[in-house]
């Protein structure tokens, strides 16, 4: 008898410390969900399901577009990874270090897949994907062969094009109309009738057409009024980037903006993405020497190394470096790579480190490398007691292999926010930084550069999408 009401002593002893133990974990579960809460307002399913296909409607079918479009194709059937792909390859980590919760982004937020994308583009030239890939030279021929059904049936529709904005190239395939508004319903009826004969649920549109001569706003810029009028009396500062951003937004349909034009960076763009709900996002992806830069330069910050000059370089050879040889294309280019150190560095705050850099950016088309660049940095920095070094980076990198899968990402995360309650009326998606040399933000607001800071904002976006907790890295908690 004694022995058993020993043994249902203890038992019960067990027992009231499993309870103890169960209870302290609802509790934990309730703060958790209590903070969460509070910090997330949003209530839950305010992210629309992916359903259906996602037409990517592309002006410019050029070496970037097709690297993409032919990489997408090839993930597709299996025969090749997408390396350099967030959305694809990434994943966030939610909760505490000690939680061992990791899903991948495309796990974690309700993403198209790869097989829910449908394409189509626009460009000056006839070729389709296949010839304008086999042109552009990026991929191997026997991959081009492996994907031609696919990609030969991917044809350029008519382009908008103006050959004062980019100088250096011309082509037959472009639409004639009285006026810009003219081409501007055209590029809708193009929109309209991709929507209608591929079946696709939602649309986005990804520039990926040459840099165009740089431009300041003007006036016409500045309402969606005054840009219609504009765009009814042939208003030469409206470039045809311009034309296909109007068209889009008023179609409802979100706009990336991946070379350096103004574009959608512009009043009447905010304007009209916020009324119709159609997020935009900008400019000039980044890909080479600016990756390197804002890699290096928060590093060197952090440090607080002094920087005293950054000279880049760079020759390339493919049509991208032809258009950039003209000074009015490269000047666009020039603002968007010279913009990112002042920013990261914050010469106002450190006068004394970085207060009398000396940055010089080049680009010489040189057509033996075509798409393979070669980006050359030479930086001067110094440190303890003013003590000069020398750092040297040669990236021989390969432009359109770096940009396609940021291409990618942005198709699909912009296909978010437009899903998003929370994100489809904000306008400028800022979030996305992470992808561009000079990224959009709110009037008024300084770009943030560093691409670890760009990569924290874009996970903790996600995490509050769904209603997790933000992460911080203050981590004393695991010290208590
Ligand atoms: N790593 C990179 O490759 C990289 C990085 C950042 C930005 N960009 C920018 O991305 C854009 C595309 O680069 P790319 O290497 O593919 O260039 P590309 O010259 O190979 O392709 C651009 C295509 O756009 C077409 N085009 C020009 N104006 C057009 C218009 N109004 N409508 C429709 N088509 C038009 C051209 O005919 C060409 O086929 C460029 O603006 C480039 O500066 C590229």
């Amino acid at each position: 008898m004694a022995t058993r009401n020993k043994s249902a002593k203890k038992k019960s002893g067990k027992d009231r410390s499993a309870e103890i133990e169960k209870a302290g974990a609802a509790l934990r579960i309730q703060v958790r969900e209590y903070v969460k809460n509070r910090d997330n307002p949003q209530p839950e399913g305010t992210i629309e399901p992916a359903k259906g296909k996602l037409g990517v409607m592309i002006p410019g079918m050029g070496a970037v577009a097709t690297t993409f479009v032919a990489g997408v194709e090839a993930i597709r059937k299996g025969l090749a990874k997408p390396i350099g792909s967030l959305t694809q390859m990434g994943t966030v980590r939610l909760g505490k270090r000690t939680d061992g919760r990791s899903p991948k982004i495309k796990e974690f937020v309700p993403l198209a897949t790869l097989d829910d994308l449908v394409f189509t583009g626009w460009d000056i030239y006839n070729d389709n994907m296949y010839e304008a890939a086999s042109n552009a030279g990026v991929l191997d021929q026997r991959l081009l062969d492996q994907l031609k059904p696919f990609l030969s049936s991917v044809t350029p529709r008519a382009a908008v094009f103006d050959h004062n904005y980019v100088k250096k190239i011309d082509g037959p395939n472009v639409k004639k109309g009285k006026t810009k508004m003219d081409l501007a319903e055209q590029l809708r009826d193009d929109i309209r009738d991709f929507k209608k004969t591929s079946g696709v649920s939602r649309l986005i549109t990804m520039w990926c057409g040459s840099t165009e001569s740089f431009i300041a706003p003007t006036a016409a810029h500045q309402s969606v009024k005054a840009f219609e009028k504009a765009l009814r009396e042939n208003d030469e500062m409206i470039a045809p980037s311009m034309i296909y951003a109007y068209a889009s937004l008023m179609e409802g349909v979100p706009f990336a903006n991946g070379a350096p034009n103004l574009t959608v960076d512009l009043p009447v763009m905010l304007e009209l993405s916020r009324k119709n709900e159609a997020p935009i996002c900008g400019k000039d992806f980044k890909t080479g020497q600016t990756l390197m830069k804002t890699i290096l330069a928060p590093g060197f910050k952090a440090r607080m190394l002094g920087l005293s000059g950054w000279f880049s370089t760079n020759i390339l050879g493919n049509r991208d470096g032809e258009v950039l040889d003209d000074p009015g294309s490269f000047k666009t280019k020039e603002e968007s790579k010279l913009s990112v150190l002042e920013h990261i560095l914050q010469p106002e705050l450190y006068p004394e480190l970085y207060g009398d850099m000396y940055h010089k950016v080049r680009i010489n088309y040189y057509p033996p490398r075509g798409d393979n660049k070669e980006g050359w940095d030479n930086i001067d920095i110094f440190g303890w007691l003013g003590y000069p070094m020398q750092i040297k980076v040669d990236f021989l990198c390969r432009d359109s292999i770096l940009a396609a899968p940021i291409v990618l990402d942005l198709v699909l995360l912009v296909d978010l926010a437009k899903r998003s309650a929370e994100l489809k009326g904000i306008g400028i998606q800022e979030w996305l930084s992470f992808y561009f040399k000079s990224p959009m933000t709110a009037p008024g607001l300084y770009p943030e550069h560093d691409l670890f800071i760009q990569l924290m904002k874009l996970k903790n976006t996600l995490r509050h999408l769904k209603g997790e907790e933000l992460i911080t890295h203050l981590g004393l908690e695991y010290y208590d």
